[in-house]
């Protein structure tokens, strides 16, 4: 029987990967995750049909065991967000960078079949070009994407030298539901929900011309599981986002309409590390991993924000 294991799979992203891989029946689903960020909250409904074990990817003693024997590990535990890097250095580097070298060291000594590794769009930095393609120059502004570049390098070097089956995806501002909106740290898009849920105003650092190729927690799934079985694709990287390019001005006049409101927003300076403008070209995961994103960026909002209309329902309800 087919055994996945999904890091960080008490988190947004891996909660999707997860409840992905359980409408496949694929097989035995086990979930590490510490609980700094994820929360079981996220995996309560299939809660009875995982194995969560409460482990933290900084110390390889403890996941070693549970790595073992992998038919797939999916990676993606980690201390995300750009501001929290440049505020918080050490622990993101402990988690992002020798916390992925536990994982990768512990599928191969384990002889796991292949890591999956969630990797980020932030590696690009600022291009001349847009879309950003993988051959480009890497260029990463802040520890968080310089540490998860340096995951996608020790992905490539375990596959080169040790063998290991590794495919990385560069993920483009991931949204959708589940996502924590209770940090300053949070996704833009989160708390743009939650501002216009609470009649707020969010604020926007900088004139809110920055692009982002927002791209619906579903697609990403889809592509992680696409990406498990695609052959000859080993030490890879690839782009997993949409193709598109939406501005913060653009997506909060969208989230102000979805919910019937006009709400000012707040401007701020620029945020230190952040990069202007960012899209995918999805050409080599539409080639090699059969990549296809499903949910326009309206459709992907209308049902974000149809999910935090629910939790606050459930919240007043409750
Ligand atoms: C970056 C990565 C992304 C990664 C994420 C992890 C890039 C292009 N993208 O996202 O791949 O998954 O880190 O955390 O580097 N903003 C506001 N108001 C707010 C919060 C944010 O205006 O209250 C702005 C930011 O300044 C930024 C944009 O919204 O311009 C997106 O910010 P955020 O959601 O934090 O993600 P990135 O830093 O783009």
């Amino acid at each position: 029987m087919s055994h996945f294991v999904v890091t960080g799979g008490a988190g947004f992203i891996g909660s999707a990967i997860v409840r992905r891989l359980l409408r496949e029946d694929a097989g035995k689903v086990v979930v590490i995750d510490n609980l700094f960020s994820g929360s079981e909250a996220n995996l309560e409904e299939v809660r009875t049909a995982i194995d969560f074990q409460s482990a933290d990817i900084r110390n390889y003693e403890e996941i070693a065991p549970l790595i073992r024997g992998a038919s797939v590990v999916f990676h993606e535990a980690a201390i995300p967000s750009v501001p929290r890097s440049i505020d918080e250095p050490i622990p993101s580097h402990e988690v992002n960078i020798n916390g992925t070298f536990n994982v990768l060291r512990a599928a191969h000594e384990g002889g796991a079949g292949r890591v999956v590794y969630a990797a980020s769009s932030s590696a690009y930095g600022d291009t001349a070009v847009l879309p950003k393609v993988e051959t480009m120059a890497p260029n990463p502004k802040s520890p968080y994407a310089l540490q998860k570049l340096a995951g996608e390098y020790y992905c490539h070097v375990f596959s080169s030298v040790y063998g290991l089956e590794t495919v990385a995806l560069r993920y483009f501002n991931v949204y959708g539901p589940r996502q924590d909106p209770s940090s300053p740290y949070s996704g833009v898009l989160s708390l743009f929900i939650k501002a216009v849920l609470e009649r707020c105003s969010p604020t926007i650092y900088g004139d809110g011309e920055q692009s982002r190729d927002f791209t619906y927690v579903e697609d990403v799934a889809d592509l992680n599981l696409k990406a498990a079985r695609a052959p000859g694709v080993s030490g890879k990287v690839y782009n997993g986002g949409n193709g598109g390019r939406i501005t913060l001005n653009q997506a909060w006049s969208l989230v102000q309409k979805l919910e019937g409101v006009e709400i000012p927003a707040h401007y701020g300076p620029p945020r230190p590390g952040d990069v202007h403008d960012s899209q995918a070209d999805v050409t080599a995961a539409v080639r090699d991993l059969g990549h296809a994103p499903r949910f326009s960026f309206e459709e992907g909002m209308r049902r974000t924000l149809g999910w935090y209309r629910g939790q606050a329902g459930a919240a007043g309800r409750g």
